[in-house]
């Protein structure tokens, strides 16, 4: 568990982050989600004691970040941004230096290391040379070297950053198989990623928290107005009639038409936020045997939410 408490980095004037506050539950996968500059780095970099906090601090399992960051380093696995890694050596040769560094016990090192080899889907390039492997292996690397050791909690600074879509996909799932287990936090400027992999989302922005919450209830909490989109079949009055019936039900405040092709007529419907009135449209237009075919609500993506959150903190 993570306990960040108005942690705050000036880098001279610049702000790096100010007066964040925040938990991360034991098992729980939080995204922290930001544009470029948002403070996600600096963030992860005082949580893994590399950088020192201006004012604040943060206890991870219970420790100080610190007054105890020898006991706080021992519990976390970091994969820094940009993933540094001794690339002229081999990925077996690199997992041992580094359960070496971390202090694991020599008769315990070799089982370890192919513990996280097959776990991070190493098993048929461990004994190649690391700069010869593609980028989502490379990245591989670095996930098996912070799970080593089987620290309580993982730090990932973007750790799908410039992979193709096919190796976003396998670390994404690595990933996700490793929450429940551990606790990590992860960072990204990729919206749907954070919706697909974690189970709660921090916003910041210009180095402030904007939002903590899962993606669901960040979707449903800023859904200004709910939309649904209709599609019926065109015959007959069916446009018209239907365009009646929906303006007369209370909490309908525009119906827009469209021709759907195939014969199919598509409504959008703007809703008042405030009561979902799917089942009496519903019933409606079934009672005046309008030839309903689809009924849904439109989800409102974590791209629009991420904006309005965004531009509503610059206005
Ligand atoms: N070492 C540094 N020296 C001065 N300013 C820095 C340094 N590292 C980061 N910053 C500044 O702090 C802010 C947050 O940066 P960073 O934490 O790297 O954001 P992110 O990881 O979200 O892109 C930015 O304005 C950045 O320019
Ligand atoms: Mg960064």
């Amino acid at each position: 568990m993570i306990r960040v408490e108005n942690l705050t980095k000036y880098y001279g004037e610049t702000v790096g982050v100010r007066d964040l506050n925040f938990q991360v539950e034991t098992g729980e996968v939080l995204g922290f989600l930001g544009p470029n500059g948002a403070g996600k780095t600096t963030t992860m970099k005082m949580l893994t004691c590399y950088l020192p906090p201006s004012a604040g601090t943060a206890k991870v399992s219970g420790f100080d970040i610190i007054e105890q960051s020898m006991e706080v380093r021992k519990r976390i696995g970091y994969l820094p941004e940009r993933n540094p890694l001794y690339t002229e050596m081999s990925v077996r040769a690199y997992l041992g230096f580094v359960a070496r560094v971390k202090g694991i016990r020599p008769p315990a090192q070799r089982g370890q290391i192919d513990g996280v080899i097959e776990r991070c889907g190493l098993e048929t390039v461990h004994r190649r040379t690391i700069e010869k492997l593609s980028k989502g292996y490379q990245q591989r690397v670095g996930i098996a070297q912070a799970i080593l050791g089987d620290p309580e909690i993982l730090i990932l600074d973007e750790p799908t950053l410039g992979l193709d879509p096919k190796q976003i996909i396998e670390i994404r799932q690595l990933i996700r198989n490793l929450g429940g287990e551990k606790t990590v936090v992860l960072s990204s400027h990729i919206l749907p990623e954070v919706s697909q992999v974690c189970n709660r989302v921090i916003i910041i922005n210009h180095g402030e928290l904007i939002a903590v919450d899962t993606p669901d209830n960040l979707r449903s909490r800023l859904a200004k107005a709910a939309i649904l989109r209709l599609a019926f079949r065109d015959e007959g009055d069916a446009a018209a009639r239907a365009s009646r019936i929906l303006e007369s039900i209370k909490g309908v405040l525009i119906v827009r038409q469209e021709p759907g092709g195939d014969n199919a007529r598509i409504f959008t419907v703007e809703c008042a936020p405030d009561r979902d009135i799917r089942e009496e449209i519903a019933r409606a237009l079934v009672g005046e045997r309008i030839p309903l075919l689809e009924l849904y609500r439109e989800e409102l993506s974590l791209e629009d939410i991420f904006l309005q959150l965004v531009t509503e903190e610059v206005s």
